[in-house]
């Protein structure tokens, strides 16, 4: 059809418009809760700048210490710098899919917050390393040098998502991308906890705090879109979650527990020099779990997930990692993933 083709001289009413398309033109509001969430994101909303930056003056750190509290934000942006597109993109799909109008606006409201996010890794890891950046930061002590090298390898790793995701958001239901997100929520919320009661510093105490309580919304909308669409789920959707869970479980244990090799292609020296960053992080006050404090807390959110997944009898994966038994599921690669945070 020709841009140029006219139907008002032809008929009384236009042809049907086809989908999909972004364009709605209709709030239909059914999902009562959905509505809850995004007037308590609109009442929770913060600033990153607001947060209390005057009582962090990063030159009370050494520089082993700044780099290596540094080297964790560096993680966390790994994951939560790719958040603010990847639910933008997710947030395109409730329009084209023409979703309930709260929905959308929950939607947007993920977008927002993850923005927010990745405001406050961009600024802790600025004041930290007086850099606007972890890779091109010419580094200052020994553990510097070896965290920026573990740095480039995650930044190398995660640059390989986005083009799975981009082919996964338009061929898979919003009920699937549902499982995988409230997947990321989970280990946000969980992990977010953990850090806000484990930091020294107000300024990132009350930044985890808020994190963290953007991260239990985002599961309640997750949640609330699997009680609307998990009764009337396909088979086939099932087996595609299952998949989705293990895939979710390999790429997010680099932030919540540690990068399994077989799924993260990394350097030998990489779990070692990690290892000592997040000791030294720790003495000095920025409270990253220890090694079995995450695999409990890690293997707790699995748990929960799949008490949520069992309602709706999809099968949970084997995750042997911490000791979760189910269903084998083999040969996930970078470009399966779906989960974010
Ligand atoms: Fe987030
Ligand atoms: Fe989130």
């Amino acid at each position: 059809m020709s841009s140029k083709e006219r139907f008002a001289d032809k008929m009384e009413m236009p042809p049907k418009t086809e989908g999909p398309n972004v364009y709605p033109l209709s709030w239909v509001a059914k999902t009562q809760k959905m509505e809850e969430i995004w007037q308590a994101s609109q009442r929770e909303f913060w600033d990153p700048q607001k947060l209390p930056w005057d009582t962090f003056d990063p030159s009370r750190y050494s520089w082993e210490e700044r780099e290596s509290i540094a080297y964790w934000w560096t993680i966390l942006s790994v994951f939560d710098a790719s958040a603010p597109p990847v639910f933008a993109a997710a947030m395109i799909k409730t329009y084209e899919d023409h979703e309930e109008d709260p929905v959308r606006r929950c939607f947007f409201s993920v977008t927002r917050d993850e923005q927010n996010h990745e405001q406050l890794c961009g600024m802790a890891i600025t004041k930290l390393l007086e850099h606007t950046d972890p890779l091109t930061y010419i580094p200052k002590t020994d553990i510097g040098r070896r965290l920026q090298k573990n740095a480039h390898w995650l930044y190398f790793n995660g640059g390989r998502y986005w083009s799975g995701y981009k082919n996964a958001v338009p061929k898979y239901s919003l009920a699937v991308l549902f499982s995988s997100f409230l997947m990321g929520e989970i280990a946000a919320a969980t992990i977010f906890h953990q850090m806000s009661k484990g930091c020294a510093e107000p300024v990132f105490q009350e930044g985890f705090k808020n994190i963290g309580r953007d991260e239990g919304r985002h599961m309640a909308i997750c949640m609330s879109l699997m009680e609307r669409d998990y009764p009337k789920l396909k088979v086939e959707d099932r087996a595609l979650i299952t998949k989705q869970i293990r895939a979710g479980y390999l790429f997010l244990s680099a932030v919540l527990f540690e990068p399994p090799m077989e799924f993260w292609d990394l350097p030998n020296d990489f779990i070692a020099n990690q290892r000592e960053a997040e000791e030294i992080a720790r003495a000095a006050g920025f409270g990253i779990p220890t090694y079995d404090a995450k695999k409990e807390n890690w293997k707790n959110a699995m748990l929960n997930l799949k008490g949520v997944l069992d309602k709706y009898n999809i099968p949970f994966p084997a995750i042997p990692e911490v000791g979760i038994t189910g269903e084998e599921v083999r040969d996930v690669d970078m470009e399966d993933i779906i989960p974010v945070f």
